[in-house]
């Protein structure tokens, strides 16, 4: 049997909330992938199967999907420590460090998913790759909006020996993307894998005017993987 794409994405986010026991504070995901984990607490929360969960959503879409579904919500001042989080990833590499942002949530999911005691990350199998960030695809860069021409230049710079173009992300009507936070994003296309990723994110994080940037490296404890050969689960 072919199953679909999302199909596979909702067989990996349901293995994953089997994590999520009553009581916890949970980091909610953002994304395709995480939006099926976000409806499945929401299932087992009428269901009674679940109770006293308390949701930290990643973006203001989470936010509204997860007050839909009925999960209470609170946020990181009220509770600093998170007891797991669950969320999708566009890139996994097999030391698990992942690129993600490519929805454009990737500062509030840094945030949250960096305070959480259990980080699952949810993918299916198109999503693994060898190294990060060196597919072709973007690695995505929030930028406040100040002179974002000159964020933008310094970042293509830095990485112009990996192959970097840097684009502004475009959302409605041609006009620039902005993120829940009021800020821009560049997505950076490389051609090359990146070598020291620590130096690299360490590099990128140094320019003014960079907030965040989507290489999330050494947080995730668990991936899991849905392919159509069935269900594998990496940990850290
Ligand atoms: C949101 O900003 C992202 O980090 C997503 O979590 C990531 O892009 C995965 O999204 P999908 O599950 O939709 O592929």
């Amino acid at each position: 049997m072919i199953l679909t794409q999302d199909e596979l994405k909702r067989i990996a986010a349901f293995k994953a909330v089997e994590f999520v026991e009553s009581g916890m504070v949970l980091g909610l995901g953002t994304g395709s992938t995480a939006k099926h984990a976000v409806d499945r607490i929401g299932e087992l929360l009428r269901q009674g199967k679940l109770e006293n969960i308390v949701g930290i959503p990643t973006s203001k879409k989470t936010q509204e999907q997860a007050l839909s579904v009925g999960i209470p919500l609170s946020d990181l001042d009220a509770h600093p420590v998170i007891d797991l989080s669950i969320d999708g990833a566009d890139e996994v590499d097999p030391f698990l460090n992942l690129v993600k942002g490519r929805g454009g949530s990737l500062l509030r999911e840094k945030m949250i998913e960096g305070a959480s005691k259990k980080f699952v990350v949810i993918v299916d199998e198109s999503k693994m790759v060898k190294h990060i960030g060196g597919s072709k695809l973007a690695l995505p860069v929030e930028i406040v909006p100040f002179c974002w021409k000159f964020t933008a230049e310094k970042l293509r710079k830095l990485l112009e020996g990996y192959g970097c173009e840097a684009n502004l992300r475009l959302g409605e009507k041609g006009k620039p993307f902005v993120t829940d936070n009021g800020n821009y994003i560049v997505d950076m296309y490389l051609d090359k894998d990146m070598g020291d990723l620590k130096v690299v994110s360490d590099e990128i994080l140094r320019l003014p005017g960079v907030v965040e940037h989507g290489m999330f490296l050494d947080m995730a404890s668990t991936v899991i993987i849905a392919g159509e050969l069935g269900v594998k689960i990496k940990n850290k």
